[in-house]
């Protein structure tokens, strides 16, 4: 987490930093400082709170208005998601050696740092903060010779254990920019008479399409405007630098109270944006994916959180319609366990960001293991699309509401072309059946506009049930899957508890929690499965349950079905299910939490990508 910025140019930095920072406050927003340099001192600003804290404070100081009138200005700026020492002023970043020679910003954690801090305190070095950054910097200030930063850096770098993305200042030298990268982003952008540096290309993209990342323990030295790449035993390496030509998309809410509101709004065009341009001629067309695939006999999707959901949902098509082995895992887990996986073991990594440290460490786990590993990724260029063997953009465009929605629709559409392309190459489906799942899915975005239009009912039913406290989600199969989704994204804006149970379990133990009042929402899309979770609604309504029920049925039926609330889910593939009944759920835990005045967008203690394990 945590979103870091540098600029070394012409022009006054304070502006493009903070502007920039802004772009990246998804990844963290519990403190943010800058630090200039100016005529050999650097000067430092940081605030516990939003950017905007910040932004007061940077319009009230002498130093950070007046003149920057050296031939080149350089500064670096962060926006934090706390991992050592509570968000305060303090412990924001950029952090200073003791002298104020060095300023640090840090995305990542440090592993051995206390370790390292126990030996610099022995040196009388005092620390100011509670995070393993300060010890970067007092590192960098103990090794350094006064003369050579770049060797100061490079020696720091060396001690370090842990993952580190670092943008560094020397107020020896304004001119100068060194940053690093191990195991957490950072991306280089060219830009006319000045360059950056960021977590993200979204923090510059406005400003130049020139960009390099930064591979794996990798130092860029900026002196100047010239630009230097060196490995961590100091050998200069040559690196390329490529033109991205993707739009980022709109970073306004265009009329909309909340980013999430506007992103659910957009799920019909970012699902057509992901499966059109790979249907053609009633085929699904994804370039060597044919010859990629060959020869495998099982599939591992790993993730985390909703795009874990993802495969979670995803499984049962795989198995059902493509025949083949499908297991689901988290990556925080996977990463750890000894998966049977080899080179006949398709490893699909579901990723919005592309940066989930988790993920990213099973993919290379993978790849070790000799699976053939496809990344299904949303934003361009990003670390796992980088180093996966295969990947399948989804196009949600930019996603900026922490709690995903777009992306997650996008990322099961990319699910359905996969299994419906592999489950003919397996010669499990016939050309006509392949025919009638593209038509359903061409379809697909007309049905999750209709379920758009229920907003107001949607808004009336949350405002009925703002009382909650606790939430039973519950339902079978591709149900059940949609309900872990649901859950997560009430719990995750609301902060009132759910809890999304397979609803053939609930007798297992969880239905000693119903009592009179309590509110259960029931899936039932799957006509298989009706009367099985129709049973164990009449079980939860007998101990006083009230059930909203999501229901695709004939009306006949539905109107027996003698629930509190129904929500009508239209027909279609039972594999294409999982996208329809998500938006009424997605659209309830929005309004449940702004009826509830929660900070929607950015609900506390999270941040939009996770690059810490
Ligand atoms: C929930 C949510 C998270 C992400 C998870 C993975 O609304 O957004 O659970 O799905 O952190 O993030 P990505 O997809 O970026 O790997």
């Amino acid at each position: 987490m945590c979103g870091i910025v540098g600029y070394i140019g012409k022009n006054n930095p304070v502006e493009f930093l903070l502007n920039s920072i802004e772009k990246l406050e998804y990844r963290g927003y519990d403190s943010s400082g800058i630090a200039v340099c100016n005529k050999n001192k650097i000067n430092l600003l940081k605030k516990k709170g939003r950017i905007s804290v910040l932004r007061n404070e940077v319009k009230k100081s002498q130093d950070f208005n007046s003149n920057f009138n050296l031939e080149i200005n350089s500064g670096i700026a962060h926006t934090r998601w706390a991992t050592h020492g509570e968000p305060s002023d303090v412990n924001a970043h950029p952090h200073m050696s003791q002298s104020g020679k060095f300023a640090v910003v840090h995305n990542g954690i440090i592993e051995n740092y206390l370790e390292l801090k126990k030996s610099l305190k022995r040196r009388n070095i005092k620390f100011l903060s509670q995070t393993d950054t300060e010890v970067i910097c007092a590192l960098i200030e103990s090794l350094y010779d006064g003369q050579d930063f770049f060797k100061a850096v490079k020696d720091t770098v060396n001690l370090l254990e842990g993952s580190f993305a670092l943008g560094i200042l020397c107020a020896d030298y304004p001119d100068k920019l060194i940053a690093v990268k191990k195991d957490s982003p950072i991306i280089i952008g060219f830009g006319e008479h000045e360059n950056y540096i960021a977590s993200d290309v979204s923090a510059f993209i406005d400003k130049t399409k020139k960009i390099c990342r930064l591979g794996e323990c990798e130092i860029a030295v900026f002196d100047k405007l010239d630009i230097k790449f060196y490995d961590f035993n100091g050998k200069e390496i040559k690196k390329e630098i490529i033109s991205v030509d993707w739009n980022i998309g709109s970073s306004d809410k265009k009329g909309f109270e909340h980013f999430m509101l506007k992103e659910i709004m957009e799920q019909p065009e970012a699902i057509r944006n992901t499966i059109m341009p790979r249907i053609i001629n009633n085929e699904i067309k994804i370039d060597n994916l044919d010859k990629f695939i060959n020869s495998i006999n099982k599939i591992y999707i790993v993730a985390c959180g909703s795009a874990y959901h993802v495969g979670a949902a995803a499984r049962y098509s795989f198995e059902k319609i493509a025949g083949i082995t499908t297991i689901v895992d988290l990556a925080s887990e996977f990463r750890y366990r000894t998966p049977a996986i080899d080179e006949n073991t398709l490893v699909i990594i579901t990723s919005q960001s592309g940066e989930t440290a988790d993920s990213l460490a099973a993919l290379r786990e993978s790849k070790r293991r000799g699976a053939k590993t496809l990344a299904v990724v949303n934003v361009v260029g990003s670390s796992i699309a980088s180093e996966a063997d295969f990947v399948i953009y989804t196009w949600a465009g930019l996603e900026i509401a922490v709690a995903t929605t777009k992306a997650y629709s996008a990322q099961l559409s990319v699910m359905y072309l996969l299994i419906i392309f592999i489950a003919f190459k397996n010669n499990k489906i016939t050309h006509d059946s392949v025919k009638k799942y593209i038509q359903n899915l061409i379809y697909l975005p007309e049905l999750v506009t209709q379920m758009l239009e229920l907003k107001s009912k949607i808004y009336e039913i949350a405002k009925k049930y703002n009382n909650s406290d606790n939430v039973l989600f519950i339902g079978r199969g591709v149900d059940y899957a949609t309900c872990r989704e649901a859950s997560l994204k009430f719990k995750e804006i609301s902060y009132s508890h759910s809890e999304a149970y397979a609803a053939g379990e609930l007798k297992h133990g969880t239905i000693s929690l119903i009592e009179p009042g309590s509110l259960v929402i029931a899936i039932l899309t799957d006509k298989k499965l009706f009367e099985k979770t129709l049973s164990n609604i009449r079980e939860v309504q007998a101990r006083g349950a009230k059930v909203i029920g999501l229901v695709s049925e004939s009306k006949a039926k539905i109107a027996d079905l003698g629930l509190d609330e129904i929500i009508e889910i239209p027909a279609t593939s039972v594999m294409m299910l999982p996208s329809i009944t998500v938006i009424p759920l997605q659209l309830f835990a929005y309004y449940f939490a702004l009826l509830k005045g929660r900070d929607i967008d950015k609900p506390r203690n999270l941040a939009k990508s996770v690059t810490v394990e």
